[in-house]
């Protein structure tokens, strides 16, 4: 299922304890080293000719306290609609993570893991140029895993600048190992930021159900697109 909408107000309509594992990646709001060069964000390491094409997308330049309030209330409302022993896999960047893992620590969660994506191959910048993003892992009570086969540590490539539907596009492989530690055979995987809906793409391939909410309308038909459902007239 994919709904479009603010994911606060579309996760409010769901049952509580009804879904197996949340699986997602929200703005990063990392663009700049201080608060004010956040707000006037047009970096993050995209090309100049990335942004000239697609823009900045909306959100992202937050200040680190407004993503805290939205990634705040997104996590009590994980929680609520989780079953117990259920997963919430948060993206990120290690700028962020300190303060983003105790705002969603803070509704009920436990914090379980810090999960390395390395992409195998430098981005751009100066110094330690930047080769890794984070997956925060937190679980809601008595832990359920479904499969022992991937360590904390992930190698996947980038998805090419050339073949990328959005912007911060996640591999299909990526989302596919997170999902299967987390998700039951047949489970439920839910995103609240779904973007062009690669959760949702990885989630079909293995076989379980999704449902994805995204704000933003022209993502919302290349998730329909990459999924296969007929496109919102
Ligand atoms: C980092 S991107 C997700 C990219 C995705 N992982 C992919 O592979 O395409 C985050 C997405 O969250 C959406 N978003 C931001 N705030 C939102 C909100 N309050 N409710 C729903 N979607 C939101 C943005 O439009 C953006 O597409």
């Amino acid at each position: 299922m994919i709904i479009q909408g603010d994911c606060i107000e579309e996760l409010k309509k769901l049952p509580s304890n009804s879904i197996d594992s949340v699986v997602t990646d929200p703005p990063y709001c990392s663009g700049g080293f201080n608060e004010s060069q956040k707000m006037q964000a047009t970096g993050q390491g995209l090309r100049s000719e990335t942004r000239k094409r697609d823009g900045w997308f909306i959100c992202d330049n937050m200040t680190t306290g407004g993503l805290v309030w939205l990634l705040r209330a997104v996590s009590v409302e994980a929680f609520r609609v989780l079953k117990e022993g259920g997963s919430f896999c948060v993206f990120t960047d290690w700028r962020m993570y300190p303060q983003i893992a105790p705002a969603l620590e803070s509704s009920g969660f436990r914090l379980r893991n810090m999960i390395v994506w390395n992409k195998g191959s430098m981005g751009l910048g100066t110094g330690f140029r930047p080769q890794h993003e984070i997956i925060i892992h937190l679980t809601k009570g008595k832990t359920k895993f479904y499969d022992r086969k991937t360590g904390n540590v992930i190698t996947e490539k980038r998805v090419s600048a050339t073949k990328r539907l959005h912007q911060t596009e996640k591999p299909v492989n990526l989302l596919s190992k997170l999902i299967r530690v987390t998700t039951p055979p047949g489970g439920t995987v839910l995103d609240p930021f779904a973007g062009s809906g690669t959760t949702g793409v990885a989630a079909k391939q293995e076989g379980f159900d999704f449902i994805l909410i995204e704000r933003d309308p022209e993502y919302i038909e290349i998730a329909r697109e990459r999924l296969g459902e007929p496109a919102l007239i």
